[in-house]
């Protein structure tokens, strides 16, 4: 059993690759753990037995949706409300007023959460504009999150939007 979860350092090396090729994240060369531990489910679903089997047809195919699905169980989705202060803290204090400054005429506002994960981000972001600044409450806000998960976008849409 043992065997069937180990991840070799060469295999590791290169999941480390795929990962940031793909994603721009770079997982610390000591964290082979995250690959034993989430890649199991992948390999057996797609009807291999270890994980180094799945990752010796990941190094020999053309991208495909197993490799998505490899890095996307590589990529961490933690999230939170409020997630980190000091981000929370620089959008209220110094980025939200200049941008206010700066579109005063247009009175829009456009803000991307590029890796909003199940959606916190984005929601925390909302509830900051509405607790700190009211004075938004007549401009047009467009708040886009995106995420390339299309496993934390779908759970984000049944919490939210049902
Ligand atoms: C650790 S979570 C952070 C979520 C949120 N930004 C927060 O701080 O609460 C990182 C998210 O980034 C997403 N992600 C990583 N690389 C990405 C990329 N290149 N493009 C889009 N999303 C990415 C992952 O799928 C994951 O949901």
């Amino acid at each position: 059993m043992e065997q069937t979860k180990s991840v070799s350092a060469n295999d590791f090396e290169y999941l480390r690759q795929l990962v940031r090729d793909h994603s721009a994240v770079v997982l610390s060369a000591n964290k082979s753990y995250l690959a034993e531990l989430h890649l199991q489910p992948i390999a057996e679903s797609a009807g291999f037995t270890l994980i180094s089997e799945l990752v010796a047809y990941l190094k020999t195919q053309p991208f495909n949706n197993l490799h998505v699905q490899t890095i996307e169980a590589l990529v961490t989705n933690e999230t939170s409300f409020f997630r980190d202060y000091h981000p929370f803290e620089a959008l209220r204090q110094y980025i939200l007023p200049e941008l206010i400054k700066k579109r005063a005429v247009e009175r829009s506002l456009n803000i991307w959460c590029a890796a909003c994960s199940n959606g916190q981000e984005p929601y925390s972001i909302a509830m900051l504009i509405r607790e700190h600044f009211p004075l938004l409450t007549n401009w047009s806000i467009r708040l886009i999150a995106s995420d390339f998960s299309t496993k934390v976008l779908t759970r984000a849409e049944k919490t939210y939007y049902q």
